[in-house]
């Protein structure tokens, strides 16, 4: 039976970099033979978690699942059927987007059981995959400590899925033309080459990593 993978878009702009490593993790997916669903976090209006704690009652209509009720519902119901699931966000301020974390509250938190013996509600184990884009240089990222941000959302994909692997995509170009913005800190020029020299790479990597989950036993 063909597998599915499904990806989930944080970045509000459907045709930048997020969303085009996203694809392309997909087209890797489709290649390898999987069926693939792009959803974009920012179509959906929905909240972030409201600590009800009802996915956590004993006993109760909700646990396990999450107790709101919005444009998120459907998606949050139909996703434990994906084989393989990526998350993309651009990185604001140090953290995914707000829509990736309002999602991340809503469809992680749930499977996170406070309970030694069951660290996991998810039905199953799975390949997840988190692709970060980001202005900043890798040297950057990494003199301000992004990287252990990203290991505590690994923490929590690790828990509910059982594995998880990251993409970072960073020094992006974030505008068309830079002149028409203030970004006199942006060598403009630099930023063109690395989206004409570095990027495809990344998307190459995004797209190996799509077949290698579709492969994934
Ligand atoms: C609200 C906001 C906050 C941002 N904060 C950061 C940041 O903290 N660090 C960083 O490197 N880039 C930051 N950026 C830049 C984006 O992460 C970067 O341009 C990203 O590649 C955009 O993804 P997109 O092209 O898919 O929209 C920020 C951009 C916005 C709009």
């Amino acid at each position: 039976m063909k597998k599915t993978v499904v990806g989930l878009n944080g970045s509000p702009r459907k045709n930048w970099n997020t969303a085009t490593l996203l694809e392309r993790a997909l087209e890797g997916a489709a290649a390898a033979g999987a069926r693939t669903e792009l959803i974009h976090l920012d179509d959906l209006t929905f909240r972030g978690c409201s600590s009800c704690f009802e996915c956590k009652r004993k006993g109760g209509p909700s646990y396990g699942r999450c107790a709101l009720r919005d444009e998120l519902t459907p998606l949050l119901e139909r996703l434990p059927a994906a084989d393989a699931i990526f998350f993309a966000s651009p990185v604001y301020i140090g953290a995914e987007s707000a829509q990736m974390r309002a999602f991340m509250e809503r469809f992680l938190f749930p499977y996170i059981a406070y309970s030694q013996t069951t660290p996991s509600l998810y039905p199953k184990k799975i390949p997840a995959g988190f692709i970060y884009t980001m202005n900043v240089t890798e040297e950057q990222a990494a003199m301000i400590g992004f990287d252990r941000h990203f290991d505590v959302t690994d923490f929590a994909l690790q828990r509910v899925f059982g594995s998880s692997e990251r993409l970072l995509c960073t020094d992006t170009c974030q505008f068309d033309d830079y002149s028409a913005f203030t970004s006199d800190m942006f060598d403009a020029a630099a930023k063109r080459q690395r989206r004409l020299e570095n990027f495809p790479e990344d998307c190459r990597k995004a797209f190996a990593m799509g077949e290698r989950f579709a492969l994934a036993p």
